[in-house]
């Protein structure tokens, strides 16, 4: 198809796990719209044009192979893009701030804002921009502020469209969403700009699942999805740790509670922790907002969702240490898993971070395995290589180990041969379910002491 047989030029600004992913489908779906990704990582846009993409996420390369090249583009071309654009998705990142005013709890806007200022400088026409990003309530408005602030007589209408996909699970969420999210200001421009990004996602998602909404209640009820889910892990967690200590069993307590429609058994997993590069983040920013309107008592009931969390990753590694007899200097210990959850190469927060590093400090000697996730670890971890290994065997990652730590759920944890990994072992041997997916009962048969988290230890002595 040449340019101008195209019925939209959609852009998309930010080659990461949201912007690859959901444009990637947008494209496959929608063979008549050019979809164009751009980035200002090269080496990303490169990995994106090949078949080891940049991301690890079951079934994407399918979805890309199908439009890559027909209408799908990667490029680092940007202003030249952002030109012939009629619709740009900004996807970019958007950390918490870590100086200044807001540091450790606000959205970092720079690189939102210098998008912005990006596509204000570099357009000729006007223009739909639709914030992917997760955004603090109210960007919309600054965003507006700053693009149509021209005097080029562009008008630029600004729509939010957050992103609701998980990692490990991004293809199917994309390919069939609990509902898309769409909103803009309530003027006729506003609701005509809305419609366009109605009519994108219509071509495969039944209409009942796109929901519309004022442009607020958009940006915050991503925020306050992500809060939802990091509230629920948080407290099946806190209440494990009251289990462990009245030999009531979580898995019972999660299946009894489950069963009660108005709470329904989704996430309530008992584990480490939740990690990601955004529960915590959000979560924080949510924070961050309610403290700017005088909220105290909303911004600290929030922030206590991030103290769980991290009161859970340390009782982790406290409760190995109590196990090992207060002393793991010099005992090898494994990491089953160091991506923040399965089925993802992301390591972004993830508790294995957080444990390693804890582990070091009490002068372990730690190796880690993942089948996904090394690449990214060895960044994590740089500058601590002395007292850590990283291995991909996990049969080699537990030879002459202490104990092991499982800390992602990948399913390859649960088939390993685990009377072989036993003796190679010193013994007494330990294992740590961060996630409660092994079998708990056989693995004390083997000969291991086995601590669950939210149950009574298995343990021979
Ligand atoms: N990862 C998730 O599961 C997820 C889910 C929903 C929403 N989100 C939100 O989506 C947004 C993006 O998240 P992500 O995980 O894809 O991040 P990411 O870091 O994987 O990708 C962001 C990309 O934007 C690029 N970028 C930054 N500034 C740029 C600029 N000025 N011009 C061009 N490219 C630029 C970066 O190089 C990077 O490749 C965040 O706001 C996040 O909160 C993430």
């Amino acid at each position: 198809m040449s340019e101008n047989q195209f019925e939209k030029h959609i852009l998309c600004i930010g080659a990461g796990y949201v912007g690859g992913p959901t444009m990637a489908m947008i494209a496959a779906k929608c063979p008549q719209y050019k979809v164009t990704i751009v980035d200002i990582n090269a080496e990303k846009i490169q990995a994106w044009q090949t078949d080891d993409l940049p991301i690890y996420e079951p079934e994407l390369l399918d979805v890309v192979k199908k439009a890559r090249g027909r209408n799908l583009f990667f490029s680092t071309e940007i202003d030249e893009n952002i030109k012939k654009a009629d619709i740009i998705f900004v996807s970019v990142n958007t950390p918490t701030k870590t100086f200044g005013e807001g540091a450790g709890k606000s959205a970092d806007l720079q690189y939102w804002e210098k998008t912005a200022r990006n596509i204000l400088a570099a357009s000729e026409t006007d223009k739909i921009i639709v914030e992917k990003s997760t955004l603090p309530v109210r960007t919309a408005s600054a965003m507006e502020r700053i693009v149509n602030s021209n005097n080029k007589g562009i008008r630029f209408d600004v729509v939010s469209n957050p992103e609701f996909l998980a990692e490990g699970t991004a293809v199917a969420d994309l390919e069939k969403p609990d509902r898309v999210l769409i909103g803009s200001q309530e003027t006729a421009e506003g609701k005509k700009a809305r419609q366009e990004i109605v009519d994108i996602y219509a071509n495969w998602v039944p209409r009942e699942r796109i929901i519309t909404s004022n442009i607020w209640s958009s940006e915050l009820s991503k925020l306050v999805a992500n809060a939802f889910l990091a509230q629920r892990i948080s407290s099946i967690n806190s209440i494990s740790a009251l289990c462990e200590t009245t030999e009531a069993d979580i898995n019972e307590v999660a299946n009894a509670i489950g069963k009660d429609h108005r709470i329904g058994s989704n996430f309530l997993n008992a584990s480490v922790g939740f990690g990601g590069s955004c529960f915590k983040k959000d979560i924080l920013n949510l924070v961050y907002i309610c403290e700017s309107y005088g909220l105290t008592e909303v911004a600290r009931y929030w922030e206590n969702v991030v103290k769980i969390n991290e009161y859970q990753e340390d009782r982790f590694v406290r409760n190995i240490n109590k196990a090992l007899f207060n002393t793991i200097a010099n005992k090898r210990i494994t990491l089953f898993g160091f991506a923040f959850k399965a089925n993802t190469g992301d390591t972004r927060e993830s508790p294995g971070i957080y444990i390693t590093k804890k582990l070091i400090e009490e002068h372990a000697h730690v190796v880690i395995n993942d089948p996904k996730a090394l690449d990214n670890a060895r960044k994590d971890l740089a500058g601590l290589e002395e007292n850590l290994e990283f291995e991909i065997d996990p049969y080699k990652a537990t030879h002459d180990a202490h104990a092991i730590a499982l800390v992602t759920e990948w399913e390859l944890y649960k088939t390993l041969d685990y009377e072989k990994i036993f003796s190679a072992m010193i013994k007494p041997a330990f294992i740590f379910d961060g996630r409660n997916i092994l079998d708990h009962q056989k693995l004390y048969e083997i000969g291991f002491n086995v601590y669950p988290i939210g149950k009574a230890a298995l343990t021979h002595f």
